[in-house]
């Protein structure tokens, strides 16, 4: 079964603009880390992982970009290009992040801290790994 969910985030808007909070009631975990990509060249794809026990919530907070997430059988690639939605990303899942707009500022919000040792970086070993 694919397990994916692209989240709508709630604005709090005024005449001043508009807000958007991620917070406990906001995402499915608690957060430990934030970064973000931008700069990123037209033809570059990022990702390319899945990991072993961090989940991740990624946001487009400008421009856009596409998420190839694969859970070993099915692809689904989704378009992130909104402040205002999110994409949930369990760890379980292969990911690959590409068409990234010139203006893409792609935020992901984990659970866990840095540690090369969660990625699983190697298409095989994610599939023996997760025994798919
Ligand atoms: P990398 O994992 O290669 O990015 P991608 O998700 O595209 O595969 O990360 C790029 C560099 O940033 C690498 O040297 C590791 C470092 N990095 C940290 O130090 N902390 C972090 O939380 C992340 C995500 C990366």
């Amino acid at each position: 079964m694919f397990d994916f969910r692209k989240a709508k985030l709630e604005i709090h808007g005024d005449e001043r603009g508009s807000l958007v909070v991620l917070d406990p009631f906001s995402l499915p975990f608690r957060i430990a880390r934030v970064f973000y990509m931008f700069e990123t060249g037209a033809c570059v794809r990022r990702g390319c992982h899945a990991h072993k026990s961090c989940n991740e919530f990624l946001v487009c907070t400008s421009g856009s970009c596409k998420i190839l997430l694969d859970d070993g059988h099915q692809k689904e690639v989704i378009l992130l290009d909104r402040p205002d939605e999110g994409l949930y990303v369990p760890c379980n899942l292969w990911r690959e992040m590409f068409d990234f707009s010139s203006d893409a500022v792609l935020m992901a919000v984990a659970d866990q801290p840095y540690d090369e040792n969660d990625y699983i970086r190697n298409y095989q070993e994610f599939r023996e790994y997760y025994r798919i």
